[in-house]
């Protein structure tokens, strides 16, 4: 999920899909009972060329001075998001809800919160975005509802509910025993007891989000009309929260206990029996089905955090028929500049056995900001350049982070009472919680930095947005946003780069991760050179048995600036954490 806490997953072994070069998804096209929906998705879906940036709704842009983002705010500023080149939206979710998990704690799939907005606010953001060629990805919970959806409310009622099987409900061990050492993600028992029936349900995440019970048909049902009314409405798709954690063991067999403690006092354990069950990619086809049942080939994001390509591979499923792009949280848990460890993760994923298109990301609302995790805390914009180039340049649908491309960073409560984030309440001082990463944007140099005009926005804007703000930075240069945009027009306007190979160069280097994106056929290719170490190097590539026969690369971008002489490729020299983009023929 993400790498507060690691999980130990089961490795489970099945058949995949072993043709090479990608072709599974060519060979079973999904199914669909429109011939031509068929057609458009064996050809090229729009998902393996997308920029797609998430947006954490609360923090993105007040509209009407509450303190809190919101849909109108988001529909302000889609010119901002189409001049950057963004392609879709990934918005954290909007749904209703008691914001115990701010939002992800659902009360009804098919609303919008009054905070946010009107499904009317829903519909002209959708409607404007697709003016920008904007797609609108929504969030989809499935794990887990809120404690005070009506269908769990009419389960906790009484053990002889109709909806009773909707949750998983079970008997303790013994008198306040509950029946197994389940823990919840977010700390302490995974079982909270119910004394109005007597009996434990279960909750992977806060005691306030019961698990559904995905095995009974009904609670699939509803989960996938919910897909549908978005899809009606014309969302492009959506990325599946917390999908490995959809069952657990029903024989309830305890979880392997680990050394040490967590965050919150409790012993470590393994996930075994509550994570990646195998049933979890029958349903992963079932909601590729419902997807697939609409035009425009939406696309299915997981987040699911694999523990090596063996497991991730089996999120495309057997047959390229459950996601399509499933979050790559190896890539993004480097958390280190190693060139080695990037290169060994790219050339495991370009091998992985479904052909599956690769999804990397380096931020998401539940991490530390990458510029803090990756930075050396001297040379962070460097190093943020550094890391917007890899995002960028790597064979794969990139995913950004508000605010990641401005350099914003994670800005911590200094004070336990300021604390919003539950899990922040709860492990102080050793966990904060998840507020540093989920500021409000930092558009200007105003007030509250352009964000809203409440007296207190809901998190405090971060010092740093004085100088890191779209504002500021629009008008420089040499700024990180500025980067960014040349990178997602580079992007755009060079295919090998949206579209080429990916070939691995100088693969022993210890601090140049080097690589070609090569176009098919012709010796076209853009090169990509870049320095995760604090000292410049100098390397010799060698690319003739590339089909290169150039003897100097064309600098594209490059950061810092570098001389003519310095691109020479037997002997190319690259300043400390520098990035170079060349095309080379
Ligand atoms: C996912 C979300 C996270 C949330 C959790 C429980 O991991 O990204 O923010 O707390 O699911 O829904």
């Amino acid at each position: 999920m993400w790498n507060r806490a690691k999980s130990i997953f089961p490795i489970v072994t099945i058949d995949l899909c072993l043709v090479a070069g990608g072709t599974c998804a060519q060979q079973a096209p999904p199914q669909t009972s429109k011939a031509q929906h068929t057609l458009q998705k064996a050809e090229d879906p729009w998902w393996k060329h997308a920029v797609i940036y998430e947006i954490y709704p609360r923090s993105f842009q007040d509209s009407n001075g509450d303190g809190v983002g919101d849909i109108n705010g988001i529909t302000s500023r889609l010119d901002y998001l189409r001049d950057l080149g963004i392609d879709a939206v990934w918005i954290s979710p909007m749904y209703p809800s008691p914001l115990v998990d701010f939002g992800y704690d659902v009360s009804d799939y098919s609303a919008i919160d009054p905070l946010y907005g009107t499904l009317a606010d829903f519909d002209r953001l959708v409607s404007e975005a697709k003016r920008r060629n904007i797609r609108v990805i929504m969030d989809f919970v499935p794990n887990h509802t809120s404690d005070q959806h009506p269908w769990f409310k009419e389960s906790r009622s009484s053990r002889t509910n109709p909806k009773r099987d909707w949750y998983i409900w079970r008997d303790g061990k013994g008198p306040g025993q509950p029946p197994n050492n389940w823990q919840s993600w977010f700390g302490h028992s995974a079982w909270k007891f119910d004394p109005s029936t007597n009996q434990y349900y279960y909750h992977h995440f806060y005691t306030e989000q019961p698990d559904l019970n995905w095995r009974n048909p009904e609670v699939r049902k509803a989960m996938y009309d919910a897909m549908r009314f978005w899809l009606e409405r014309g969302v492009a798709g959506f990325r599946i929260d917390a999908v490995s954690r959809l069952f657990e063991d029903p024989n309830l067999h305890d979880d392997p206990i680990l050394p040490g403690k967590n965050a919150y006092g409790d012993p470590n354990i393994a996930h075994k029996y509550t994570d990646n069950l195998p049933e979890v990619h029958e349903v992963l086809r079932e909601m590729r089905r419902v997807a697939d049942e609409y035009p425009g080939n939406p696309v299915l994001i997981s987040e699911a955090d694999e523990p090596n390509i063996t497991e991730l591979t089996k999120m495309y499923g057997r047959k390229n028929d459950e996601v399509q792009l499933p979050m790559d949280f190896q890539i993004a848990d480097v958390n280190k500049l190693s060139a080695p460890d990037f290169r060994r993760l790219l050339n495991e994923i370009e091998r992985n056995a479904a052909g599956g298109q690769p999804h990397y990301f380096f931020s998401n609302h539940d991490q530390p900001r990458q510029w803090d995790r990756y930075g050396d805390g001297v040379h962070n914009d460097q190093i943020a350049k550094l890391m917007a180039a890899l995002l960028l340049t790597m064979r794969a649908t990139p995913l950004m982070y508000y605010g990641e491309e401005i350099g914003m960073r994670t800005t911590d409560p200094v004070r336990k009472e300021d604390v919003q984030d539950p899990i922040g309440k709860m492990g102080w001082p050793e966990e904060k919680g998840r507020d540093g990463e989920r500021t409000p944007m930092q558009w200007d140099g105003s007030k509250n930095a352009g964000f809203s005009t409440a007296e207190r926005p809901w998190l405090p804007v971060p010092l740093s947005s004085a100088k890191y703000n779209v504002n500021a930075e629009s008008q420089d240069p040499g700024s990180i946003l500025s980067f960014y945009k040349r990178l997602i027009a580079l992007r755009r306007s060079e295919s090998a780069l949206r579209d080429g190979r990916y070939v691995p160069l100088d693969r022993d280097d210890p601090f140049v991760f080097a690589y070609l994106r090569k176009k098919p056929g012709k010796g076209d290719a853009i090169l990509v050179v870049l320095n995760m170490s604090g000292e410049p190097r100098t390397v010799k590539l060698d690319l003739a048995a590339d089909g290169i026969r150039d003897s100097s690369a064309r600098p594209l971008i490059a950061a810092p600036e570098m001389a003519q002489e310095a691109t020479v490729l037997n002997h190319f020299t690259i300043p400390a954490f520098g990035v170079f983009i060349g095309s080379v023929h």
